[in-house]
């Protein structure tokens, strides 16, 4: 028999949440009738071993229920709200344990009419013969293939006629944090925080990236949550989403670690910290940190209602092509090195992206939903483009400020070969630089009326601080 539906956790807000949200999403979209397609178990290697299980983001957001196999349609005209999912039979609850059944559950999120799956397809067929169905994309194919089988559709078409209507309310939604999502994240940044020391602590000869990795990530699930993203744990900072590797680290080596936690509500943490492996950076290593470092604070002391992210990204990479310039690795006007976007070479990545549900919050909609509108599109510059988040900030977002330097030979090869921005260059001084590695310092940024500041306390990051961590723990 298959192992299914463990009802997971009855992790929650209340159920006041839920319906405000519901209701909110009506006044935004009157008149439509709206589908939401829980997750499913997944499996690993066959369908009785599957992954642990992660509820879709959207559906946690209006719904709150961390269990496979539910879906849900909100019909907007009347108000009315259905679950649809299956009550475990006996045969499961041997493998399960006794569950609620899907009408207590349901009520839990203030959702009073629940129906067996197999309802599903016939009431929306229904609709179908008179409104559209509006729906988000889905990124899991076994959701994609209920949509299609739901619709009629061919699983290839499904994505393509997603709402957008419904992912612009969405967006507008879920962008401005209410208070209990922040205080949701607020109270457990301090897994992140114990996650990030201890890799600090374990900076140390001897010690590999797949050990430090494994402290990591068993502090975020002894806290009741899995990694938000895959753990980055690598002494080659410079390749940006490198998994951790049995390599052992070396003195001298810099240790990148970019981890986060998700809260029991499924809130990402998303931090990174680069530390001198035996706690002490050389000189060199020590100059390129201070420029990272100043370009994060000057974002997070920048940040307000109404700045545009776009703006801040580009403050961040003027600080990099100040802070290279004065080591002679950069050259010539700064404003110009930056317009033409030469700090790509260094950081060809944006310097934040919303956070919430999802890591990347939201991602799945489509990024252009997300960080950029009617007033900011997005550039097409290399390392510019991939800035995820543009838009004006707003009080109640959570962004990442999370700039970097990093030495990508192959990157560097290119460019040189190519004569890339070589008024802004100086490919001689650089090749000085070659096998430096890549820094990274990434924080949470919560916007408020004011400003901004650091969600929960901030993971140490002064480089003398870092350095008497990982010195002390050596003791
Ligand atoms: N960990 C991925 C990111 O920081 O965006
Ligand atoms: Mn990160
Ligand atoms: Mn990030």
């Amino acid at each position: 028999m298959s192992v299914t539906p463990a009802y997971n956790k009855l992790n929650m807000f209340s159920k006041e949440v839920y319906q405000q949200r519901r209701q909110r999403l009506c006044e935004l979209l009157p008149d439509s009738f709206l589908l939401f397609v829980g997750n499913a178990e997944e499996p690993f290697n066959y369908a009785g071993n599957t992954y642990s299980f992660r509820q879709d983001s959207t559906f946690l957001y209006l719904f709150g229920i961390d269990s496979p196999n539910y879906t849900a349609t909100i019909d907007t005209a009347t108000g009315n709200v259905t679950i649809y999912a299956d009550d475990v039979t006996l045969d499961d609850t041997i493998w399960t344990g006794e569950l609620p059944s899907v009408a207590v559950v349901a009520s839990l999120v203030g959702v009073a009419t629940t129906k067996p799956s197999s309802a599903l397809a016939e009431d929306v067929k229904c609709v179908m013969k008179y409104r559209r169905v509006h729906y988000v994309p889905a990124s899991r194919a076994s959701s994609v293939q209920k949509i299609a089988s739901i619709l009629g559709l061919q699983t290839a078409a499904v994505n393509e006629y997603v709402s957008e209507p419904l992912i612009k309310s969405l967006v507008s939604m879920r962008s401005v944090k209410e208070q209990c999502e922040i205080d949701e994240l607020e109270n457990y940044m301090h897994v992140g925080y114990d996650m990030h020391v201890s890799a600090m602590k374990m900076a140390r000869e001897g010690n590999s990236e797949q050990v430090i990795r494994s402290v990591i990530d068993y502090m975020s699930l002894r806290n009741g949550g899995h990694v938000s993203f895959p753990t980055i744990c690598t002494v080659h900072g410079e390749i940006l989403h490198n998994s951790p590797t049995t390599q052992v680290l070396k003195n001298g080596d810099l240790l990148l670690v970019d981890a986060g936690s998700e809260s029991p509500l499924h809130y990402a943490t998303d931090n990174t910290r680069t530390t001198p492996v035996g706690g002490h950076f050389s000189q060199q290593q020590r100059e390129i940190y201070n420029i990272v470092l100043n370009a994060n604070n000057a974002v997070a002391a920048a940040v307000r209602p109404g700045v545009f992210y776009r703006d801040m990204h580009l403050l961040a990479m003027r600080t990099i092509v100040d802070g290279l310039s004065q080591l002679g690795i950069m050259k010539g006007n700064i404003d110009d090195a930056v317009a033409n976007g030469a700090y790509a070479l260094f950081c060809p990545h944006g310097v934040g992206h919303m956070l919430g549900l999802d890591v990347h919050d939201m991602e799945g909609y489509g990024e252009n939903y997300v960080g950029y509108d009617e007033e900011v599109q997005r550039s097409t510059q290399f390392g510019f483009s991939a800035l995820r988040m543009a838009r004006r900030l707003q009080a109640g977002f959570i962004v990442t400020d999370e700039p970097g330097i990093y030495f990508i030979p192959a990157l560097i090869d290119k460019w040189q070969a190519e004569g890339i921005c070589k008024d802004f260059i100086n490919y001689e001084k650089l090749h000085t630089y070659r096998n430096f590695g890549g820094i990274r310092l990434e924080d949470d940024l919560l916007i408020t009326p004011n400003g901004g500041r650091v969600l929960g306390q901030r993971i140490p990051i002064n480089p003398n601080e870092v350095e008497s961590i990982v010195c002390n723990a050596n003791k």
